[in-house]
């Protein structure tokens, strides 16, 4: 069977509301923008890719081989000159921003670097969509770091104050409010008649999924001492995370961009897209479920060292998505491993990467 025609055909039953759009997405080297460029082009939409290249090797985006499924433009969100040139060449319809400096550890690092790519990054797609007279929708992918965190038990809901503690955290949070100031002063609902541009955020949980190889991350960190036969080093084994499939966040992004789409300004606010409360599990639980599947791997030690703070405990809560947009979780976070275990196992034996992504994709939008 032709997996590609399989995959788009089912897809297409689940909806048609994509073929041919205009898509500008930001990110797309990466790990959950190479899942999203995968999944837009089974659903036929025209995508302009733009990010720097691939944050890591191996990548998800060079293995599928996907600069030869989409446009793709290499270039840095802080050229606001060449990122504004980028999207208006694509003349998008929906813009969706996910490049950034992504990882709590390398923030402390490199703060600045990750001020100047995650705040002066959107500023500057914020000043190419302004020149555009083509763009109708915008999601800004942010994350559930972006809240002011107490580090209280309850989950945090979209109205509750940006934060962060971490250079990383707050400069998502930074990302959000430059979100929240473009919309009310030049794409504000109330004068939608006149701009007709709708501007979403979207804030999601702890993303795991088969192809990333980000450093310090759980799942990747777990994979790499793995597969190379050594033990693996936790470092909070209670830290508590709200997990979720990479597909989790992006069927909600997709979602909430076509709803931003067809209806503009009623969508055109914040929204969390979190798994639900029992899938908010302790370091050392999904560890020991990765174990479960891989009784040949040597098993985990706890790094007792000094690492920089991270938040002990987040959850997002999700029932505003549910009611409005109708979204909800669907791979809980067992199924969400098994399918990281099969990816893996499937990358191991030298499998088409691009065919099993889009398998995945597929089995997730019929369930
Ligand atoms: N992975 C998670 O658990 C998670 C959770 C919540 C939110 N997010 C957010 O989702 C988005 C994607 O995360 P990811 O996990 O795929 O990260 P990733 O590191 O795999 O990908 C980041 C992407 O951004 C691009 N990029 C980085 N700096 C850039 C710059 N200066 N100019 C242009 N492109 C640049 C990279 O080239 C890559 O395409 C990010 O905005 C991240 O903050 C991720």
């Amino acid at each position: 069977m032709d997996l590609r025609q399989g995959a788009v055909e089912d897809l297409e039953i689940m909806n048609n509301s994509w073929k041919d759009k205009r898509v500008f997405l930001t990110g797309h080297t990466g790990f959950k923008g190479a899942w999203l460029s995968i999944w837009l082009d089974a659903l036929g939409a025209k995508v302009t890719g733009y990010a720097l290249k691939p944050p890591t090797e191996p990548s998800l985006f060079k293995i599928c081989r996907l600069d030869r499924r989409m446009k793709s433009v290499i270039g840095d969100v802080r050229d606001g000159v060449k990122l504004k040139k980028a999207l208006l060449a694509a003349k998008p319809e929906i813009v969706i921003h996910m490049a950034a400096q992504p990882l709590v550890r390398e923030s402390y690092r490199n703060p600045a670097e990750t001020y100047e790519t995650n705040v002066m990054g959107v500023v500057n797609l914020f000043e190419a969509i302004r020149a555009s007279s083509t763009v109708k929708a915008v999601v800004n992918v942010t994350t559930d770091k972006c809240y002011e965190n107490k580090e209280h038990a309850r989950a945090f809901h979209e109205e509750e104050p940006m934060g962060g503690y971490d250079p990383y955290s707050s400069s998502k949070a930074c990302s959000e409010l430059v979100t929240a100031t473009y919309r009310k002063s030049f794409f504000n609902p109330k004068d939608f008649a006149k701009h007709g541009v709708a501007v979403a955020s979207a804030r999601a949980g702890n993303v795991i999924g088969g192809g990333d190889w980000a450093a310090d991350r759980l799942i990747p960190d777990i994979i790499r001492a793995a597969l190379r036969g050594e033990k693996v080093r936790i470092r909070s084994p209670r830290a508590i995370r709200p997990w979720q499939h990479v597909l989790e966040p992006l069927s909600g992004y997709l979602l909430l961009a076509e709803k931003l789409y067809t209806q503009g300004p009623k969508y055109a606010e914040a929204w969390n897209f979190g798994p639900d409360a029992g899938d908010a599990k302790d370091v050392e639980w999904i560890v020991k479920r990765m174990f479960g599947h891989w009784p040949e791997a040597p098993g985990y030690a706890l790094d007792k060292g000094r690492h920089p703070h991270e938040a002990h405990y987040l959850k997002l809560d999700s029932a505003k998505a549910r009611r409005q947009l109708g979204w909800a979780p669907r791979w809980h976070i067992g199924q969400a491993i098994d399918k990281i275990i099969d990816w893996t196992r499937a990358y191991a034996a030298g499998r088409d990467m691009l065919a099993v992504c889009r398998a995945q994709i597929t089995e997730y939008s019929l369930k």
